[in-house]
């Protein structure tokens, strides 16, 4: 018998195969399978004694912590008990078109009540993460996010791999969110929140032992908040910066560790403290403002090596391909506009429009001289610009606006060859690149993903008010 149903299942197969053959796609197993549901949640940041957040979360706050391996096939079911559509972006995995998330461009809304299977192949390996793309000041502001961790065949060997997801809530003194749709947060820096969370938790502790070698994967879900931390009592190593690995670099001493929101850094921290010492992880990033982001608490016991373990290793590179950038096609996209950018008028639809009249419609940024509208149900609109399958290109981005913007491609990850004019010694592999008012980056990639890829502003109030669109790769 058991010969019988192995020859019966082996007839299956073949007749599968032919009808995948025949143009139906074939149903990949999944090797990873996962449900969230979205819905109203109730947290406190401040421990069991501190006042209560409603917040809008993946069962938790942060979501759960997605954990599979580089090549396997992932199938993750979502669940809306949201009282708004929603849908899931991927944030940095360069999947199919079909299942990144943006809504009316790669799917529609899941609508409360319904759900949506998202599954896509983990070719990249690194930190990543996951957040909605509907409305999304509001939702990821509300709360709605989560960490992916693909994990690497061979990773650096660590005592511990820890995720920080850090995050900024805007409260009210009774703890309740600040309405969203601020148009001040619109034209100028975004929502920044008054209180920092560390996997929603505030000014959280973490127990080390001395001579602990922790790697430490820092995600930003801050709607427009940039980190800038400083590690003391460790030795601070860079090891990938958005997932793709980077020459293990060795932070120095007055240097902040920089991640912007949608980016990700893994760090390798050798910890050197004392034992029975505390000490504190600072943000530096705007200057007037820091603050406090986690003590770091060295136990008693004695160390756990004596001496520094020898530099991490190089990570093995994801198959991201080089661009050719002696053949790459060049593009410029000069972004302007907000609050103190002297902006006057911009086109909009074909139709010069002063900032005003732009202003009451939501618009307020612009690229390259055009105000970019909304992306809805009956329109999608235009492609900022159409690639070929295949092609190198170099895309210039320049910053002529007086606040930051961390601009995040979709599909595709991009080498960082220059900043300002200088060419990077090694350029870096990203998919969010920060470019500060007056400064100028250019990527490079080749268009290899094809379909319609969202290209925008990660500081997600910008991104409402205009400063998303989308390029088109056929
Ligand atoms: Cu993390 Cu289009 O975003
Ligand atoms: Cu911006």
């Amino acid at each position: 018998m058991p010969n019988l149903s192995r020859r019966h299942f082996m007839i299956g197969t073949s007749c599968f195969a032919l009808t995948a053959l025949a143009g139906v796609p074939a149903a990949r197993a999944a090797e990873y399978d996962s449900h969230l549901v979205a819905s109203p949640r109730e947290v406190s940041f401040f421990g069991d004694q501190g006042l209560a957040t409603s917040v809008w979360s993946y069962g938790a706050t942060p979501g759960p912590t997605l954990r599979f391996k580089q090549g396997q096939n992932v199938r993750i079911k979502l669940s809306n008990e949201l009282p708004d559509p929603t849908t899931v972006h991927w944030h940095g995995l360069r999947i199919e078109n079909a299942m990144d998330g943006v809504p009316f461009l790669n799917q529609k809304p899941i609508a409360p009540g319904e759900s949506f299977i998202y599954d896509f192949l983990a070719k990249d390996a690194g930190t990543y993460w996951y957040h909605p793309h509907v409305n999304s000041a509001e939702q990821v502001g509300r709360g709605l996010s989560g960490a992916i961790v693909v994990e690497e065949p061979e990773p650096i060997v660590v005592d511990r791999d820890l995720v920080w997801v850090v995050d900024d809530w805007r409260l009210r003194r009774d703890g309740t969110l600040a309405p969203f749709d601020d148009f001040h947060d619109a034209t100028h820096g975004g929502r920044m929140g008054n209180v920092v969370t560390i996997n929603g938790e505030a000014q959280p502790r973490l127990s080390v032992r001395r001579g602990e070698r922790i790697r430490l994967r820092l995600i930003n879900a801050a709607n427009a908040r940039v980190f800038g931390l400083k590690f003391p009592s460790a030795d601070v190593w860079r090891v990938a910066v958005d997932g793709h690995p980077v020459d293990p670099s060795q932070v120095a001493g007055d240097e902040l560790v920089m991640v912007s929101p949608g980016g990700r850094i893994d760090l390798i921290l050798d910890m050197n403290g004392e034992p029975g010492e505390t000490t504190i992880v600072e943000d530096h990033y705007y200057p007037r403002y820091s603050y406090v982001m986690a003590e770091i608490e060295y136990s008693t016991d004695p160390p756990i090596r004596s001496g520094a373990p020898a530099a991490p290793k190089r990570l093995a590179e994801n198959p991201v391909a080089i661009p050719d950038l002696a053949k790459a096609e060049r593009h410029e996209m000069l972004f302007e506009g907000g609050a103190m950018g002297g902006l006057r008028q911009a086109e909009y639809k074909g139709e010069v429009l002063g900032l005003r009249d732009l202003a009451g419609m939501g618009l307020v940024w612009a690229v390259n001289g055009k105000m970019i509208p909304p992306m809805t149900e009956a329109d999608i609109g235009s492609p900022m610009l159409t690639m070929e399958r295949g092609k190198s290109y170099v895309l210039s981005w320049h910053n002529k606006t007086a606040f930051d913007h961390p601009i995040h491609l979709h599909g595709h990850s991009f080498h960082l060859i220059s900043t300002d004019g200088k060419r990077l010694e090694k350029p870096i592999i990203m998919d969010t690149v920060l470019i500060q008012p007056d400064q100028s980056v250019e990527v490079a990639f080749i268009a290899d993903n094809p379909g319609d890829w969202a290209l925008h502003c990660h500081v997600l109030e910008h991104a409402e008010a205009g400063m998303m669109g989308f390029v088109r790769v056929v």
